[in-house]
């Protein structure tokens, strides 16, 4: 059984952290781990199947024996060391959104699209979080009804932003409970660390996850309709975002409205769920079931609940979609494809 060495790009980070939990527990055969962050965090120890492990400095030597490289650690790392590690031998798995509309790299979500693994060039990259369990709860539909139309408002969460923005949002939140007035409350980060503007997350609803950009949608939103057209290799679907972040700390919610091409009840929408793989239905209003972004935390599925048919459009479903953004959205969806790279036997 081939040995793997990993090497975790932003092993400090939100998703870094997640990622060396769930190593723990993989099915990958490890040889050696490596965790690579910044000069700062560089000396730092942490404990991994029982031994110390210490965190290194990520240097482009970093990936001399590497195998798989799992990266976290913001686009320009990635642009810059990714390649570095592909050079010295590694297949990269990405998490930022640097080379996901790339032709050349597959973006995968194993449950959709696991045969477009066989033409990676060395890169495979992970789908953006909400996009991601979009994906998870609409294949199944897709495959049975046909998929027209998505359009789909989101409602996400802080952890989505990383450790800095959770941080930003525990202080308001204490401002608030110290009665601080509103504006002396620290807004340094979100909604998008890199735009002009800043403002409090706590009590509020901000309209804005990444820049703006063409046709007054985000970034974030773009990539949820670019990306849903690769991943799901169908440029006719129609596609429509509005993403939206709120004060919760992990588990992205998603309200997703689709026109199908053929007619189903709902029974026969919940039963397609049921039976999908990586989604669990939770649908009962008589008992007041239904997806919760609290529930969802820590765990890898995704949850899919309220499911209706529209009261005018004889095709059109409404369904509600939850799901952990650091495990399915991020950390488990780039593991996930590492093991299933092993098990088609690509790594
Ligand atoms: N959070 C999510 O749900 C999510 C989902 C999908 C994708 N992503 C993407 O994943 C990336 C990381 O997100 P995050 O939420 O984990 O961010 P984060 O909590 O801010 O962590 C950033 C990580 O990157 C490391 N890093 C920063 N500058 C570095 C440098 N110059 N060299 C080496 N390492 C460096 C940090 O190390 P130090 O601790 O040493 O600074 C830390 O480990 C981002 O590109 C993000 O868009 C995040």
């Amino acid at each position: 059984m081939r040995k793997m060495n990993v090497a975790i790009v932003g092993a400090t980070g939100a998703v870094g952290t997640q990622m060396i939990k769930l190593l723990e527990d993989s099915s990958l055969p490890l040889g050696s781990v490596k965790f690579l962050a910044s000069k700062r965090s560089a000396g730092k120890q942490l404990s991994f199947r029982g031994e110390t492990q210490t965190i290194e400095e990520l240097v482009p030597e970093s990936f001399d024996g590497v195998n798989l490289a799992l990266f976290s650690a913001g686009g320009g790392i990635s642009a810059k060391f990714a390649p570095e590690a592909v050079k010295r031998g590694a297949v990269v798995v990405d998490n930022t959104s640097h080379f996901r509309m790339d032709p050349e790299v597959p973006l995968v979500v194993p449950e959709v699209n696991p045969e477009a693994l066989r033409k990676h060039k060395g890169i495979i990259a992970n789908p953006n979080c909400s996009t991601i369990q979009m994906m998870v709860a609409l294949e199944p539909l897709r495959q049975a009804l046909g998929l027209k139309r998505v359009i789909v408002s989101t409602y996400q969460a802080v952890s989505g932003a990383g450790n800095q923005a959770m941080e930003e949002l525990k202080q308001q939140t204490q401002d608030f409970l110290e009665d601080k007035p509103v504006d002396q409350w620290q807004a340094n980060i979100l909604p998008c660390g890199g735009d002009k503007k800043h403002y409090p997350l706590a009590f509020n609803a901000l309209p804005q996850i990444d820049v703006f950009a063409e046709g007054g949608y985000t970034y974030e939103e773009w990539k949820m309709i670019n990306e849903t057209k690769k991943i799901m290799e169908d440029d006719t679907i129609k596609v429509s975002a509005t993403c939206v972040r709120i004060p919760v700390m992990s588990g992205h919610s998603e309200s997703v409205y689709i026109e199908t091409e053929k007619t189903a009840t709902v029974p026969e929408i919940q039963a397609l769920i049921a039976e999908a793989p990586g989604a669990v239905l939770e649908d009962d209003p008589s008992q007041q079931i239904y997806p919760q972004a609290l529930n969802s935390v820590g765990k890898k599925e995704t949850f899919v609940g309220r499911i209706r048919k529209d009261p005018d459009e004889e095709k059109g479903i409404h369904l509600w979609v939850v799901s952990d953004n650091l495990l399915k959205g991020a950390a488990w969806n780039s593991l996930q494809i590492a093991e299933t790279m092993y098990e088609m036997e690509l790594l």
